[in-house]
């Protein structure tokens, strides 16, 4: 996409367009990931129940998926429930689960009209039977496309994933199908849910808090994070254009000297 044809999306806002005008096209972040926080504090300050601001995150999710296949982002993969997140009350998981069905049927079409494929990276197996089967349908009917990839992380945790790959690469050295001599990183990469993707260049995190809460451990070593207070349902356009504006004010050296360290 080019820049005119962005800013034809983006239309008559002028913050937004100023936004579009700062990102250097020819240097985007190939792959996006973002920690969507903040959904429950958004809801309490405005005396709702959680599940409201998980209801209304689900438009910040439309929204940055929108601007981030108008883009021309490679990849985006937004952590939406993780393996600690089944630790909340039994009432907010089934609607959070319920959400994601949800988002599903209701997106599924714009996803294919915009050539976004989609992705789960996390425990599929793990989710209840229903929501696996809507997450399926929407992989399958997305899988021929060729645009954004879209994954939403789910029951997923850095540490299980890392856990999982250990075991399957000790499984296969017992089985004499690798030879432990031969483990490299790439051996740990190829097996990671993320495989298939490039390793993010910008993390987001919104809702103000420094951590990484066991997101893609691995995969964010070099990443540029950026963390903004504005809770998630807040989150906007906007708020992506200028995350990826301040990114590549950022000087990425990967341990050596000068900026050009790049590895690709
Ligand atoms: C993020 O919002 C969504 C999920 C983790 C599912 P939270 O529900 O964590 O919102 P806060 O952190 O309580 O505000
Ligand atoms: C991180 O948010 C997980 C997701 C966004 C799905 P949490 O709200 O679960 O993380 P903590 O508890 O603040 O670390
Ligand atoms: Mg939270």
């Amino acid at each position: 996409m080019t820049r005119t044809q962005v800013l034809e999306v983006i239309g008559s806002d002028r913050d937004e367009q100023a936004l579009v005008d700062a990102i250097d096209f020819d240097r985007l972040p190939r792959h996006v990931a973002v920690i969507m926080d903040g959904n429950g504090r958004w809801a309490k300050s405005r005396f709702l129940p959680r599940l409201e601001g998980h209801r209304a995150g689900v438009e910040s999710v439309r929204s940055t998926v929108e601007t981030a296949a108008r883009l021309g982002l490679e990849a985006l993969t937004v952590y939406a429930f993780s393996t600690e997140n089944w630790k909340r009350p039994t009432d907010e998981v089934s609607g959070l689960m319920g959400l994601l069905k949800l988002y599903i049927r209701r997106e599924l079409k714009t996803l294919q009209t915009n050539n976004i494929r989609f992705g789960v990276v996390g425990g599929l197996d793990g989710l209840p039977k229903d929501v696996q089967d809507e997450l399926r349908r929407g992989i399958a009917e997305t899988a021929h496309l060729t645009g954004l990839q879209f994954s939403l992380a789910l029951n997923y945790s850095g540490r299980s994933e890392l856990t999982d790959v250990v075991r399957r690469i000790a499984l296969e050295a017992r089985a004499g199908t690798l030879d432990p001599t031969t483990i490299d990183e790439a051996t740990i990469e190829k097996r990671l849910f993320t495989a298939h993707l490039p390793e993010p260049d910008l993390l987001i995190r919104t809702s103000g808090e420094l951590r990484v809460s066991n997101f893609l451990l691995w995969q964010i070593a070099y990443a540029e994070i950026w963390v903004t207070d504005v809770l998630w349902p807040d989150f906007r356009r906007r708020h992506l254009l200028q995350a990826i504006a301040d990114f590549q004010k950022r000087e990425r050296r990967y341990g050596g000297i000068t900026a050009a360290g790049s590895r690709a």
